[in-house]
């Protein structure tokens, strides 16, 4: 069994990779400081896949403790590397602690990841780097514009970084996987999106309102240039947007990347607009959301969806599931953990 090494791997993409990874029979190693996960997201792995991953609480911005783990996990083919911050507002106010956190222990992994026998490297990215696109669908080739947020620019000069290091180092295979908005739950609602505290993001907000958490959801702007005035993103199912991760190491494991640096968008290729997700919801639940058109949102763009060309055609790999499929799992997940 190849031994693959996921940073983050308790939080809520990289829970749901383990267990595509698992499926595929990988052996995987989860190193998580638990700073915006739980342990027991291990135990809703295991009971997914009823196969334990090596699971190590360590703090990567100790580059001393990084040193120590791959002398003990010298055997890793493969890295898939989540552990970041990643609240776009908190970025601003704290920017030093994102440079740090997202920066310095990326740096601290290639260095260690230099030193194996073999190595291939799937950094998770985003379709922050893109800014306000000119052009939708949003293509590889789009201009990288000014990051809006220290939180994007880690995402920006995290793939610098990489593509910089593999320039002089022909032995380190990476790709960049750009995703656009994540949403949704494994089928089973034993792994899940947990956010702490009151959700940045629109669909946990949806699937709190509905469960009685917040009184209302806030549609942070009707007036914006689309066709009902709310903004779009493209929606990708979790489990979908894990399955490529798979693809992506798979592809590097058997020699088949173009070069030793790629990126790829992640995305469904489909615009949906706040009050279509709202649609959505209100649909596979039977249930009439509570909602109110407030004001716009600092920062936000008006639209942003993938053009998934590349990934469909050179990954191999393309979204399988619909945005109901995901607002649905979103529901029963929040069910799940609020015993509804
Ligand atoms: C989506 C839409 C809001 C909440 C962010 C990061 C991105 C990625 C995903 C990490 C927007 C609207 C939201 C609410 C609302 N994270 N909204 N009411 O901002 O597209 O992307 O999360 O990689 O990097 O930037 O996602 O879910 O916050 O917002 O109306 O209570 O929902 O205005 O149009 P976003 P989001």
């Amino acid at each position: 069994m190849k031994k693959v090494l996921v940073t983050g791997g308790l939080g809520f993409i990289g829970s749901h990779t383990v267990v595509e990874l698992q499926n595929e029979g990988f052996e995987v190693v989860i190193i998580d400081d638990l700073s915006n996960s739980s342990i027991d997201v291990l135990n809703g792995i295991v009971s997914i896949t009823n196969q334990k991953p090596i699971f190590e609480k360590l703090d990567l911005k100790d580059k001393s403790s990084v040193e120590l783990f791959f002398r003990k996990h010298n055997d890793i083919a493969g890295v898939i590397h989540f552990a970041a911050n990643k609240a776009v507002g908190e970025s601003v106010n704290k920017p030093l602690l994102y440079y740090e956190n997202n920066l310095n222990t990326l740096i601290y992994l290639l260095n260690e990841i230099l030193g194996l026998e073999t190595s291939s490297f799937i950094f998770s990215s985003s379709c922050t780097v893109y800014g306000q696109a000119d052009e939708m669908p949003i293509t590889e080739n789009a201009p990288i514009k000014p990051a809006e947020s220290p939180y994007g620019n880690t995402k920006q000069i995290g793939e610098e970084i990489i593509r910089d290091t593999c320039k002089v180092n022909l032995d380190l295979n990476a790709i960049a996987l750009r995703y656009f908005n994540p949403i949704g739950a494994h089928a089973s609602s034993k792994i899940g999106e947990l956010p702490i505290g009151v959700p940045q993001n629109l669909v946990p907000y949806i699937t709190q309102t509905a469960a009685g958490l917040r009184s209302y959801l806030s549609v942070f702007g009707d007036d914006y240039p689309t066709p009902d005035g709310t903004c779009i993103r493209d929606y990708i199912h979790v489990v979908d947007l894990a399955k490529a991760h798979v693809f992506a190491l798979q592809r590097l494991m058997n020699g088949r990347q173009d070069s030793n640096f790629e990126t790829f968008n992640i995305g469904t290729g489909v615009g949906s607009s706040v009050l279509e997700v709202i649609k959505s919801f209100e649909r596979v639940s039977g249930k009439s959301l509570n909602y109110k058109m407030t004001a716009r949102r600092e920062g936000d763009i008006v639209s942003a969806y993938a053009d998934t060309k590349k990934a469909n055609s050179i990954l191999g790999w393309k979204s399988q599931l619909t945005l109901d499929d995901a607002m649905l799992s979103a529901w029963n997940w929040e069910k799940h953990i609020r015993n509804l």
